[in-house]
């Protein structure tokens, strides 16, 4: 057994290291970075594409081919302009921002105003965490009602975050832009707080269809794949005879031109969402709400990340078309931030786009007799910030017994780029020519890379570094006795195996399949 030790990294120094291990191995690339990068816009690289790939095939099979009553689609990006119009978007889809005159530097209001409670929490957690390793039978409910710091804090807090709502409720900007001067939070760039008032943003992109200016129309990017769905709600009920409860599932890029875009791939102003609506009889979403909380939260804890990794955090202010609305948020090495929105819609959508098309959007239901527009209940996901988690999951710098280090990445096996390296342990004397059958008999169902370069040393590392959970390691006496070694990535413990269980051995560290399996 490896007594390795894990190189300890503060958080930003984690997030620092995975930004450039991304590049290094080809995970991800700054946009146009030949002309010095497009701001918030990222490429993926020859790693990345299948990591990306892999995450989206595991939500997709999770989604549509273990639910018989879950069918996907592909909706265009570009959407009649109405729909936006119906769907909200063109009304409320924006964000509070502020300006400081003295940087020049935008921010969201929203943003600046949850990061001080974020500061008041962390204070808070800091004096629970002090107290559980002082006493032995500690009473942490007691000490949270009890502890007068403590209480002192989330009195703030909750005086902070009701007035925030109130204001964003009524819509007063005035009122947003006084809790950022009461709470005397400043620009962290020029450190001052001469603030510009509070104006909403519109954050969709638009452009112009048709060639002829006059002809023209302005059409926009679609901001959620979600809208693709609802226009096609009776289109697949009826050609797929779907009976509710049932959900249509889409993965696709959608486009915000976020205010303040940082952080990487995590806020990006093109991006990838995986989106299933699920069309429930009124009066029965709420349950259905609660039921997709408990299968969402499942699958990512079917990834193997720690649970505590995970929370629900319920919104404070529901959007325009929610009556009940949460994330599932992750602590990325930037603390807890969502990954997952998972929404309980009303009829909102259906309802709207009725309204405005003039066309019935109804279901017939056989058993009660009766038409209604079905409730929706969404899971939505962005695929760069699971991308991004399970990087940041992954990602570990290793001190090794023989004073070495590697950098791992510690991927789940069934999502890793590639499954299996194969490497002959010496350019010559038929070794890889025999590598070269094992590649043919693996690569119909598996990535798997060659590489002949470098030492063997050398190899591992660099198998290492980009997640590969299998080395097979055809030496002379392969040649002799049929057998090759297997390095296995994590434990990096080798053994003797037959070339004959290659097969077999490979698809029980790598199956997807025994994964899906724990989801049924
Ligand atoms: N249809 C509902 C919807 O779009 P959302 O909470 O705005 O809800 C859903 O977005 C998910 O899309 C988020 O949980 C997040 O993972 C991802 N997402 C949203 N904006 C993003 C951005 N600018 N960059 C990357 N991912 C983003």
């Amino acid at each position: 057994m490896s007594t390795n030790t894990i190189k300890k990294l503060s958080g930003e120094d984690l997030f620092k290291n995975i930004i450039s291990h991304s590049k290094e191995y080809g995970f991800i690339f700054q946009s146009s970075e030949i002309y010095d990068g497009l701001s918030a816009v990222y490429d993926y690289g020859q790693m990345g594409v299948e990591l990306k790939k892999n995450l989206r095939d595991y939500w997709w099979k999770a989604m549509v081919q273990l639910n018989e009553n879950i069918v996907g689609i592909d909706a265009a990006i570009f959407m009649h302009p109405t729909t936006w119009k119906a769907s909200g978007h063109v009304d409320a889809f924006s964000d509070p921002l502020i300006d400081t005159k003295d940087s020049k530097k935008r921010y969201r209001a929203d943003v600046l105003i949850e990061e001080h409670v974020a500061k008041i929490e962390a204070k808070i957690e800091k004096e629970v965490e002090k107290a559980k390793s002082r006493f032995e039978n500690f009473d942490e409910t007691m000490f949270r009602s009890t502890n007068p710091r403590v209480v002192e804090n989330q009195k703030k807090i909750d005086e902070i975050n009701a007035r925030f709502k109130a204001a964003l409720e009524e819509d007063k900007l005035d009122e947003v832009k006084q809790i950022i001067i009461d709470l005397e939070i400043t620009c962290p760039v020029s450190g001052t707080r001469n603030w510009t008032d509070v104006r909403q943003f519109n954050l969709m992109f638009n452009t112009q269809l048709g060639s002829v200016s006059e002809e023209a129309s302005t059409i926009y990017l679609r901001p959620e794949t979600a809208q693709g769905i609802f226009v096609n709600f009776l289109n697949v009920q009826k050609t797929g005879r779907m009976k509710i409860p049932f959900g249509i599932a889409q993965t696709g890029k959608a486009f915000r031109n976020e205010i303040v875009a940082r952080q990487f791939i995590f806020r990006m102003r093109e991006f990838e969402q995986m989106e299933m609506q699920f069309f429930v009889k009124p009066g029965t979403d709420l349950q259905w709400y609660e039921q997709w909380k408990k299968t969402r939260m499942a699958w990512h804890n079917s990834l193997g990340f720690p649970e505590s990794k995970y929370r629900f955090h319920d919104h404070i202010k529901l959007a325009h078309y929610a009556n009940a609305a949460c994330d599932i948020e992750f602590e990325f090495p930037f603390g807890f931030k969502e990954l997952e929105g998972i929404h309980s819609r009303t009829d909102f959508d259906l309802r709207n786009h009725e309204k405005f098309s003039g066309k019935k959007l109804q279901y017939f239901d056989p058993e009660d007799n009766e038409n209604y527009i079905p409730y929706v209940v969404e899971t939505s996901i962005g695929l760069d910030r699971l991308f991004l988690a399970t990087m940041s999951q992954a990602y570990q710098e290793e001190q090794l017994e023989d004073g070495s280090s590697r950098v791992v990445l510690k991927i789940p096996p069934f999502l890793a780029p590639y499954k299996v390296a194969v490497l002959p342990l010496v350019k010559k004397d038929g070794l890889p020519e025999k590598a070269r059958e094992i590649m043919n008999q693996l690569k119909l169902d598996h990535l798997c890379i060659y590489e002949e370069k470098d030492s063997i040393g050398k190899r591992y590392r660099r198998m290492d570094a980009i997640g590969t959970p299998l080395c097979i390691t055809i030496d002379h006496q392969s040649l002799e006795d049929n057998m090759v070694t297997l390095r296995d990535r994590d434990t990096m413990q080798q053994e003797r195996v037959s070339i004959d269980a290659l097969m077999q051995l490979v698809e029980a560290k790598v199956s997807m399949h025994a994964q899906l399996r724990k989801l049924m």
